[in-house]
């Protein structure tokens, strides 16, 4: 967690920062997972070889699954069928 203070109209306001890690055994976070599915990584066994995510206890698939389906219900892909 991190704190931040803006400066908005003359008022500092203190905005928390939150940082959730989805796999502690490889310190990854909801974040980086988000941005692996947004660059095509849409499985575990890719997030597994683009970030470890998955690689040591496995006590993460769970969430990160979850994250993988969050991320793709705001970014749907779309494939073409030839
Ligand atoms: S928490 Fe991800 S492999 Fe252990």
């Amino acid at each position: 967690m991190r704190i931040i203070s803006i400066y908005n109209f003359g008022k500092v306001v203190n905005e928390v920062i939150c940082t959730m890690y989805v796999c502690i055994c490889h310190a990854v976070t909801e974040k980086q997972v988000r941005q692996a599915v947004s660059d095509g990584a849409v499985d575990v066994k890719t997030l597994k070889q683009k970030l470890g995510v998955g690689s040591e206890c496995g006590r993460c698939i769970q969430a990160t699954l979850e994250v993988i389906q969050s991320q793709m219900d705001k970014e749907p892909c779309y494939y073409e069928v030839a």
